[in-house]
C-alpha cells in the first residue's frame, strides 16, 4: 500500500471511493474535518448519530452512503471509544478496523482525516499509530495460495488529510518512518508465515542476505556448521544433529554510530521447525511450530529497520539457525553437551532446544563487546500459561535496559511483563553430574528458562524476551491479523530509536 499525506481543503473537492472518520463515544464532535465531510456527504454523519445508531464506541463501525451528486461515496465511521480511556494504541486498532473495512468493500483506496490536536496527541503520534494500524491491519499471507487469486481484495493507496500546512512535513517524515517499520513487519511476517519446507536455515540465511544487500551499512555473514565446529559450539550442533538441514549462524552488523560505540546485540531464536526431537511433541498443533524462528526473523526486520531509518546506533543481529527433529543422530535425553563457553549442559529434554542453541549465541555475542544483549525467542510454553497469548515475558538483569525496553512497550503497544529472575531459581537449573540442565520441569518454566540463558551471557546487560504466545496469534487481534504478528519488530526498533535519548 501507498500512503500520501494531503491537504485538507482538497479533501472535499475530490472524488473519494472512501473516507474514514474516527469519533469519540458521546457528543458528536463539532470540529473542520467532521463537520466539513458530513457537510460535503449530505448530513449522513449528524443522522446516524441522531438516531444513536452509531456511537462510537471502541471499534463499532459503520458504512454510510450519501445519496446525491457528491464527491465522497462511502464514509467508514469507526469508533474511539470514551476520550478519557483514549491511547494511541486505541487508534492504532481503530485503523486497523477502518482498513479492514475497507477492504471488505472491495475499495482499492481509502482516505482519512488526521486532526491530532482533537486526539490529544502529537502529530508525530497519531501520524504513527494511525497509519501503522491501517497498514499492519491489512497484512494477509496469499503467497501459497493459487486459485481465484482475482478474488484477493487489496486496499492500494491511503490518503491522509491534514488541515494546515505547517506540520505537513512533519507527519510525511512520520508517515515515511512508519511505511519503513510497517515494511520490516511485513517481512518478518512473511518468513515466519512460511511453512518449514520452504524456510530451511539455509533459506532463511539467503533471506538475510538478499534483505541486507539492499542496506549498505549492513554487513551480513553466515556461520557454518564447521565454522560453529572450530568456536566449540557443541550446544547449537547438538540440537543440529537430528536434521539433515545444516544449520547455520547468521551475523548481521549494522553500524550507524562511529566504530567505538559498543553495539545493542539482538539475538534471536530460530528453530525453522521444532518437532521437539526424541522428546517428540504431540501431533496437534506442531505445523505452528514452523513459527518457532520468530525470534530469529524479528532481528532481521529490526536491524533492516534501523538501517533504513539510519538510526545513529550499532547494532548487531545474531540468528542461530536449526531444526530440531528427531533424526538417527539426534541428541538424546541424558546427553552431555559442552557449550562454546566450556560450561556443560544435560539435555534432560530434547524439546528445550530453544535455549540451548541460545546458549551458544549469547555466549559469542560477547565476542561484540556489547552495550546490551538482549535476546528474543518463542521459548517457553509456560509463559503463554502465565501471560497469556497477547504479552511477552521479560526478565532480565540489567534495571536500565528492562525501563528501556519498558518504555519502547508503552510507545508501541506491544505488551509485555516483567518476571522475577531471584537467585532461588538459578538453583533450579543446576545438574547432578553436569554444570546445568535444560529442563528443570513445569514449575516457573518461563523463569528457569530465563535463568538458564542468564548463565552464557557474561557480565553484559541482559534482557530475555519470551515471545511464545504473542509470536503466533490463533485469534485477530485488531492490528495483527490472525498467524505471524511480527513480534518485537517494532520494539527494538522503537527501543534503537530511543536509545541515544539516555545513552
Ligand atoms: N518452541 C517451544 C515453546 C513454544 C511452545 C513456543 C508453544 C510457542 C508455543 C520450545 O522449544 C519448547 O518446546 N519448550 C518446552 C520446554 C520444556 C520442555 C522445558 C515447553 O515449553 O514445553
Ligand atoms: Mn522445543
Ligand atoms: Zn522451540
Amino acid at each position: 500500500m501507498r500512503v500520501k499525506i494531503e491537504n485538507n481543503p482538497y479533501l472535499l473537492k475530490k472524488s473519494l471511493e472512501a473516507v474514514a472518520v474516527f469519533l469519540f463515544e458521546g457528543e458528536l464532535p463539532a470540529g473542520w474535518s467532521v463537520d466539513a465531510i458530513d457537510k460535503a456527504a449530505n448530513g449522513v454523519i449528524q443522522q446516524i448519530w441522531e438516531k444513536n445508531d452509531f456511537e462510537g464506541k471502541l471499534h463499532q463501525t459503520a458504512i454510510l452512503y450519501p445519496r446525491g451528486d457528491v464527491g465522497i461515496r462511502r464514509v467508514i465511521l469507526v469508533g474511539l471509544g470514551k476520550q478519557g480511556d483514549f491511547s494511541a494504541d486505541k487508534l492504532r486498532s481503530a485503523g486497523a478496523k477502518a482498513g479492514q473495512a475497507a477492504r471488505s468493500l472491495k475499495v482499492k483506496s481509502l482516505a482519512m482525516t488526521l486532526e491530532a490536536d482533537k486526539l490529544g496527541l502529537s502529530w508525530e503520534t497519531a501520524t504513527e499509530a494511525s497509519v501503522e494500524g491501517i497498514i499492519l491491519g491489512l497484512y494477509q499471507y496469499t503467497d501459497f495460495k493459487t486459485l481465484d487469486r482475482e478474488s484477493i481484495k487489496e486496499v492500494e493507496l491511503l490518503q491522509v488529510f491534514i488541515m494546515d500546512n505547517e506540520n505537513m512535513s512533519l507527519v510525511k517524515a512520520a508517515a515515511e518512518r512508519t511505511e519503513t517499520i510497517c515494511r520490516a513487519v511485513y517481512f518478518v511476517r512473511n518468513l515466519v508465515s512460511a511453512p518449514a519446507n520452504e524456510m530451511t536455515p539455509g533459506i532463511m540465511a539467503r533471506e538475510a542476505l538478499a534483505i541486507a544487500k539492499g542496506h549498505k551499512k549492513i554487513k551480513t555473514t553466515v556461520l557454518e556448521a564447521a565454522d560453529m565446529k572450530r568456536l566449540g559450539m557443541n550446544a547449537l550442533l547438538g540440537v543440529a544433529r537430528g536434521s539433515d538441514e545444516p544449520p547455520k549462524l547468521i551475523i548481521m552488523e549494522y553500524q550507524g554510530a562511529g566504530k567505538g560505540h559498543p553495539p545493542v546485540v539482538l539475538v534471536g531464536k530460530a528453530l525453522t521447525f521444532d518437532s521437539g526431537g526424541i522428546s517428540l511433541k504431540p501431533a496437534e498443533k506442531m505445523d505452528e511450530m514452523k513459527a518457532d524462528m520468530a525470534g530469529g526473523a524479528a532481528v532481521i526486520g529490526a536491524v533492516c529497520a534501523a538501517a533504513d531509518l539510519q538510526l545513529p546506533v550499532n547494532v548487531v543481529a545474531l540468528i542461530p539457525a536449526t531444526e530440531n527433529l528427531p533424526g538417527g543422530k539426534a541428541v538424546k535425553p541424558g546427553d552431555i553437551l559442552k557449550s562454546m563457553s566450556g560450561k556443560t549442559i544435560e539435555v534432560l529434554n530434547t524439546d528445550a532446544e530453544g535455549r540451548l542453541i541460545l546458549a551458544d549465541a549469547l555466549t559469542y555475542a560477547g565476542r561484540f563487546k556489547p552495550a546490551a544483549i538482549i535476546d528474543i525467542a518463542t521459548l517457553t510454553g509456560a509463559c503463554v500459561v502465565a501471560l497469556g497469548d497477547h504479552v511477552m515475558g521479560m526478565m532480565g538483569t540489567d534495571e536500565n535496559l528492562k525501563n528501556r525496553i519498558k518504555k519502547a512497550s508503552e510507545q508501541t503497544g506491544e505488551l509485555l511483563w516483567e518476571l522475577p529472575l531471584w537467585e532461588n531459581y538459578h538453583d533450579l537449573v543446576k545438574s547432578d553430574i553436569a554444570d546445568y540442565k535444560n529442563s528443570a520441569g513445569r514449575p516457573g518454566g518461563a523463569i528457569t528458562a530465563a535463568a538458564f540463558l542468564s548463565k552464557f551471557v557474561g557480565s553484559y546487560p541482559w534482557v530475555h524476551l519470551d515471545i511464545a504466545g504473542p509470536a503466533w496469534l490463533t485469534k485477530d487481534q485488531a492490528y495483527n491479523p490472525k498467524g505471524a504478528s511480527g513480534a518485537g519488530v517494532r520494539l527494538f526498533v522503537q527501543l534503537l530509536r530511543n536509545w541515544s535519548d539516555v545513552a
